[in-house]
């Protein structure tokens, strides 16, 4: 099922990135997109050197989002380089844990969409809402969902999500977009902000679920410290039933990830 979706959508493995983009773009196109690019990168390098230690939230990048996302078959190259052995990944888990899943589904952050349609396509009768803060890769994450004709799932911006609950939420790799992480060696003044940054998340993540709702998220290992903190908080909202770490390539580098499948604890 997995080989079958990622051919229709044409997710591929590319191995050279910038070697793709002229092939498909041309040279003066294509080197104006690499150039863009680069520039973007080291605005995201800059923007963690000068602010890590006072703004827990330099990890969201919005411009690279934008720019990934500024058409669909731009998006899904970017993904076939970046994601392609990560989606996989990522496909295998929801495959084995959607059982858990109920009918009313949100996905948070849900970028481009192509694991919210995949998971519409492997729960046909429940509804599944994808929501981002970016409407560029909401524009990405429509286009695939025509493409596959998928009549269960719709996209809507942030701030539209209305107040209604879900049976499930997903968080896979945008929390760390809206904490930041933290070192060994943070101050307890950076310490704090953090926490603040985790209770914020993980609460409203909660308000979207019902009561005894389930909270399934994929998101960076980012140490020790911040999987502390991130456990203490977690407790005053959910119950984690499970939890496994991962092994994924993104480009050229190794990621760990955190899967925690946990019910909402609380009332709000
Ligand atoms: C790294 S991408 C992951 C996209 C998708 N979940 C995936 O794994 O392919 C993170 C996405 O989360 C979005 N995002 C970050 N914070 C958000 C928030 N508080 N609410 C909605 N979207 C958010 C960003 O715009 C970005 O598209």
């Amino acid at each position: 099922m997995i080989d079958e979706f990622l051919n229709k959508i044409k997710l591929e493995r590319v191995h050279e990135l910038d070697y793709e983009i002229l092939k498909r773009y041309g040279v003066q196109k294509g080197n104006q997109l690499i150039f863009e690019m680069e520039k973007l990168f080291s605005l995201s390098e800059q923007r963690v050197k000068q602010r890590r230690d006072i703004d827990p939230y330099v990890l969201r990048q919005p411009e690279m989002v934008n720019f990934c996302n500024q058409n669909p078959e731009f998006s899904l190259l970017i993904s076939s380089y970046y994601d392609y052995h990560t989606f996989r990944v990522f496909m295998k888990k929801l495959s084995v844990y959607h059982q858990y899943f109920g009918e009313k589904i949100l996905d948070v952050g849900c970028g481009n969409g192509i694991l919210t349609c995949f998971l519409s396509l492997l729960m046909p009768d429940s509804h599944i809402v994808g929501t981002d803060i970016s409407e560029k890769a909401l524009g990405s994450a429509v286009f695939i969902r025509d493409k596959l004709n998928l009549k269960n799932v719709e996209f809507i911006p942030h701030q539209k999500i209305s107040k209604s609950k879900f049976n499930t939420v997903i968080s896979i790799r945008c929390m760390h977009e809206n904490t930041g992480a933290i070192q060994e060696t943070a101050s307890k003044r950076q310490a704090n902000i953090y926490e603040q940054a985790v209770e914020k998340y993980l609460k409203s993540i909660a308000a979207y679920l019902e009561s005894e709702g389930i909270f399934f998220s994929i998101e960076r290992d980012a140490g020790k410290i911040s999987e502390m903190y991130l456990e203490k908080t977690a407790k005053n909202y959910y119950h984690v039933i499970h939890k496994e770490k991962m092994l994924c390539i993104e480009g050229k580098e190794k990621a760990e990830f955190q899967l925690r499948l946990s019910k909402k604890s609380c009332i709000i």
